[in-house]
């Protein structure tokens, strides 16, 4: 239906003469202006609303390393005689499970583990299964292994099982492959242990790192990502990956910062920490969320690979959460003070760039990645302002640029859009030279249509904008509604107008589970088995699925003056597909005729529009209505090298001519 109507708008327009009322967008095609940086669009990510434990990461077991603390069996059921003890295989997770046998006939020793909300299973998946474990006294004992459905009607409540055969007692991984014949949001695990000789008997096994994944992860790694999580990251063909946060760099204390050292290596000895989100507010507030740390720096620089991202980490700089913690908790603002910090900072680096035969450049290939990442920028410093953070922020950077030249330093500017601490913020890093600034702006629509023109005057010898975490909020209502998507759009012309100095732009937050969020509205949203890409991911993929190489001068005939609804446009070239590309956003609750005049090219060949229509305000994707929101693209006319269409009310469109 929406295709016919663009069909038809596009076609009558084209044979309409221009009316007085009419929009001309005039587009410098044949002088190609600053470049657009290949970094323009990307994603934010943050371990926020159960985005890696229990979203992308592919682990459907919670605590599977019995650390989560204080309970130590959270996320599990024990039954029988099970004793948590401390002295397991791993220094850093040293937590494990002694299963004794119950002694009794109708007894049974053994665990349940409930998942992320559930584990979510799909008819005819498998599902690898692995385990660490012993039997310490050195009879050989059998751990059943079941997918359960607790609560459902049937009389078997497991409908898949294998059991696993424990002979030595040195501690060893085991694994085994389930099929499971149902689709199911909400499955358990459970392991019984089945002694030898009988429920009776006094068989005893240890068991620990207890973990369940899906075989079919993204690019089929073994600790892997959900693949269709991963699969609508990849599809955005983002410039720029950014991880792993947001506050969570910060943590509530500095014991519980994120600490990238502690994220690579076996993943069995990656100490848990917990999460910032877990009780920053009280009114959504979740006991159960940890940092596994299965998706760790590794992990991500991999990913960044995998869906053609550059890699940006944002490392701490010696700073807890300013808003938490005011301005006590800090390591101190000295170069000794600081030196585990800029140890993190260059260590990283070798990490991703060092030789193999580096300490951390070794360590890399040891994982599975003997060639260099390639890291070129590195955030220090996430959200943080004023002098606690531009003392700390020089030590750091200077320390870094000494090591690594090459390498950009992105500082931030704080949480605010404008005011004192920005105004400062900026003029800090101005001073220490930072190369690019984080800015970061979640604000109403009256805001956005205020900000239509935010970079034109912005500073072009400063340091370059990274619009680093942003997103239109409507008054009050936080879901994700198309209504604001489409400020979002208008607001994004503005940084492609400007590439010459906005070089980075990234959405915030990218993911949320619909069980276990803390911040809306999210770029993607998924519960066990679903995921749906909203209005604003849509949006987002658009512009970076369509960035161009060139900014193209573009002037509109009739401007939208300042804080209101109008048409608006920018134009770009690819040089490498051969195509203008100009996007057209209209706010107005009514459809415009606009011409957009290519000027300066002598013809042009096929035109094609890409139609987002934003107009139904309350509209949202979801898990359940996941297509309700969605591009779609047809064929245009041009008249010569102009293209006459009507844009709808509340729609954003992309024209891409080719050359
Ligand atoms: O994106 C959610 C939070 O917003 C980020 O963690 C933080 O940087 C900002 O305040």
């Amino acid at each position: 239906m929406k295709l016919k109507k663009i069909l038809l708008c596009a076609a009558f327009s084209a044979a309409m003469p221009l009316a007085a009322q009419d929009n001309v967008v005039t587009v410098e095609a044949a002088k190609p202006g600053s470049v657009i940086q290949p970094t323009m669009y990307g994603i934010f990510f943050e371990d926020i609303n159960y985005a890696a434990d229990g979203g992308l990461y592919g682990e459907l077991l919670k605590n599977r390393s019995f650390e989560f603390s204080p309970d130590h069996l959270m996320g599990w059921q024990a039954f029988g005689k099970v004793e948590v003890k401390n002295d397991g295989p791993f220094d850093k997770n040293p937590h494990y499970v002694r299963l004794s046998c119950a002694g009794h006939n109708d007894m049974w020793t053994g665990l349940q583990n409930e998942g992320f909300f559930g584990i979510g299973l799909k008819r005819d998946a498998e599902y690898r299964f692995s385990v660490w474990a012993r039997v310490p006294e050195g009879k050989a004992q059998t751990l059943r292994v079941q997918l359960i459905n607790e609560y459902g009607l049937e009389e078997h409540q497991e409908f898949v099982s294998k059991d696993i055969k424990v002979t030595s007692s040195d501690w060893k991984k085991y694994s085994v492959v389930l099929k499971s014949p149902r689709t199911m949001q909400d499955a358990n695990l459970r392991l019984f242990l089945c002694s030898e000789r009988g429920r009776n008997g006094d068989g005893v096994m240890d068991v620990e790192h207890i973990s369940l994944f899906p075989v079919d992860t993204w690019m089929g790694h073994e600790n892997g990502m959900r693949k269709d999580l991963a699969q609508a990251l990849y599809d955005m063909r983002p410039g720029v990956f950014r991880f792993p946060g947001g506050c969570i760099v910060e943590g509530a204390t500095m014991d519980t910062r994120y600490q990238w050292k502690n994220t690579v290596g076996p993943v069995e000895n990656r100490p848990l920490n917990k999460n910032r989100w877990e009780s920053t507010f009280t009114y959504r507030y979740y006991p159960d969320y940890f940092q596994s740390y299965g998706l760790g720096f590794y992990e991500y620089f991999l990913l960044s690979e995998e869906i053609g991202a550059e890699p940006l980490p944002v490392l701490n700089v010696g700073m807890v959460c300013q808003f938490q913690n005011g301005d006590d908790a800090h390591a101190p603002a000295t170069e000794a003070g600081l030196k585990p910090f800029i140890d993190d900072c260059n260590d990283l680096i070798e990490f991703a760039n060092g030789d193999v035969n580096t300490k951390w450049g070794k360590l890399r290939a040891e994982m599975g990645h003997p060639a260099p990442f390639n890291l070129k920028f590195l955030g220090i410093g996430n959200e943080q302002w004023a002098d606690p953070y531009f003392k700390r922020v020089k030590i750091v950077s200077d320390a870094v640029r000494k090591a690594h030249p090459e390498i950009k330093i992105i500082g931030t500017s704080g949480p605010d859009s404008e005011g004192h601490n920005f105004d400062i913020g900026w003029e800090a890093m101005k001073e220490q030279k930072a190369d690019l600034v984080d800015e970061h702006f979640y604000r109403n629509i009256d805001w956005f249509k205020n900000q239509m023109n935010r970079y034109d005057e912005y500073d072009r010898k400063g340091p370059k904008v990274f619009a680093g975490e942003y997103a239109c909020h409507d008054k009050g209502k936080k879901y994700n509604h198309a209504g604001a998507s489409i400020y979002e759009a208008a607001f994004m012309l503005n940084l492609e107008k400007n590439a010459d100095v906005v070089h980075m732009a990234t959405y915030a937050p990218l993911f949320a589970h619909v069980k276990g969020w803390q911040w809306r509205p999210d770029a993607i949203w998924y519960d066990n088995l679903r995921s749906a890409r909203t209005a604003s991911y849509w949006v987002q993929a658009l512009f970076s699925q369509n960035k161009g190489t060139n900014v193209l001068t573009t002037s509109l005939s009739n401007p939208t003056p300042k804080g209101e609804d109008g048409v608006f446009a920018q134009a770009c070239l690819d040089s490498k597909k051969g195509e203008y590309i100009v996007k057209v956003v209209n706010t107005q609750e009514k459809a415009e005729s606009v011409r957009i005049d290519l000027k300066g090219v002598k013809k042009i060949g096929a035109v094609k529009a890409i139609t987002l229509d934003l107009s139904d305000y309350d509209l949202e994707n979801t898990v359940d209505n996941p297509n309700a929101i969605t591009p779609q693209e047809s064929a245009i006319k041009a008249d010569g090298t102009s293209i006459n269409l009507t844009v709808p009310a509340k729609n954003f469109i992309v024209i891409i001519a080719n050359k």
